[in-house]
């Protein structure tokens, strides 16, 4: 049912899409469902009874009329999921176990910097992945993919099998973290690994857009050698008065200072307010930000996050520990 909604270009409030957080709850007034694999603490008998449906696990037996909140928000464009095509044009170690996937598509695909797609696999089922390019390359998306030991997407298919010529399939765009261009404050973009893709899209859109946002890109990694585009921000720090790029390294050093994101950001800003904050990378890793700038005075509504959840999260069900505060 969420499915059918997207692809309509209706945005319905989602996060888990596994039946498990409830946020997609909505009323079936006319027509039956299937509920799936809804949680029974998501979704309460007398809820069921109710006729209220989890919408992200929920399949219809009829023609259905359903009653949600439609998610809208001026500034932020709403694009309709669809599914895509393309070629692999490249692939390349860019650090330790990270990988740069340019794909040419057969068709362009309009989505917000910031925004992900699901990558389809060989088996046929599919891994969520941001696109680290820009709307103005419509027809050639940008993916970052860290292999992850053991896992089916990456360690089984990515880093062994796939090569460029190779036909893909994906489907999308998807998600809430997007850059919203109606804010005017600072921008705090906070990334961790391949957390970096959405925020390089969101910076590069900023530049090709003449944005006048000034914006602030820490990155953190272990080591030097695990950053990658560096190279690339550097050359824009020192261009552009607006843009600044702060590598964080936790075993390593960058202008005479070691430390993950969270303690630099607190030793650079005790305090935050008046900023706009976009935070993506492992749950932990956001987590721990997130304290940082609620401590530093920055209300929820100035925050936005991605979590790079995995399986192992949606198996230990870590992907639904989560503020109901902070925006996706
Ligand atoms: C919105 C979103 C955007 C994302 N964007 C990116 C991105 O831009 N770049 C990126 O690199 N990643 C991104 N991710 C993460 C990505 O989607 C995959 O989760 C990741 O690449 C791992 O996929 P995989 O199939 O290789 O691993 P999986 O097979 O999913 O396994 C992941 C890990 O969990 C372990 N595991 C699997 N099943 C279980 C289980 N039942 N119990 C315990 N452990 C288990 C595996 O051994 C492995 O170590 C994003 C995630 C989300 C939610
Ligand atoms: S999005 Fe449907 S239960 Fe979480």
């Amino acid at each position: 049912m969420l499915d059918a909604c997207l692809r309509e270009g209706i945005w319905l409030p989602h996060a888990c899409t596994h039946g498990t957080c409830g946020t997609c709850k909505a009323i079936v007034l006319e027509g039956d469902v299937d509920h799936g694999d809804a949680s029974p603490y998501a979704l309460l008998d007398s809820e069921r009874q109710e006729g209220c449906a989890l919408i992200c696990v929920a399949r219809p037996r009829s023609n259905l009329v359903i009653e949600g909140e439609i998610d809208a928000e001026e500034g932020v464009a709403v694009h309709p999921v669809r599914d895509y095509t393309g070629t692999v044009e490249s692939l390349d170690e860019v650090a330790p176990n990270v990988r740069r996937l340019l794909i040419a598509l057969d068709r362009p695909l309009s989505f917000n910097p910031g925004q992900y797609i699901q990558l389809v696999m060989p088996d046929g089922d599919s891994r969520p992945y941001s696109v680290a390019s820009t709307p103005a390359a419509p027809d050639r998306i940008e993916l970052h993919i860290k292999r992850s030991p053991g896992g089916v997407c990456t360690d089984g298919w990515v880093f062994k099998h796939l090569a460029v010529g190779d036909g893909v399939s994906l489907s999308g765009p998807y998600g809430r973290f997007s850059f919203r261009p109606l804010r005017s404050e600072p921008v705090l973009l906070l990334g961790s690994g391949t957390g970096l893709a959405p925020l390089k899209s969101m910076v590069q859109h900023i530049a090709e857009t003449g944005g006048e946002h000034s914006v602030i890109l820490y990155h953190g990694v272990a080591t030097r050698t695990d950053l990658y585009d560096h190279e690339l921000f550097e050359a824009w720090d020192a261009e552009n008065d607006w843009f600044s790029y702060r590598p964080a390294l936790s075993r390593d050093e960058w202008n005479s200072r070691t430390g993950r994101v969270p303690a630099l950001l607190a030793e650079d800003y005790p305090r935050a307010s008046g900023h706009t904050a976009y935070v993506c990378g492992s749950p932990a890793m956001v987590n721990d930000t997130l304290r940082v700038l609620m401590k530093a005075r920055l209300f929820p509504r100035d925050i936005f996050r991605e979590d790079f959840f995995d399986s192992r999260d949606r198996a230990s069900g870590a992907h639904i520990v989560r503020s109901p505060l902070i925006r996706r």
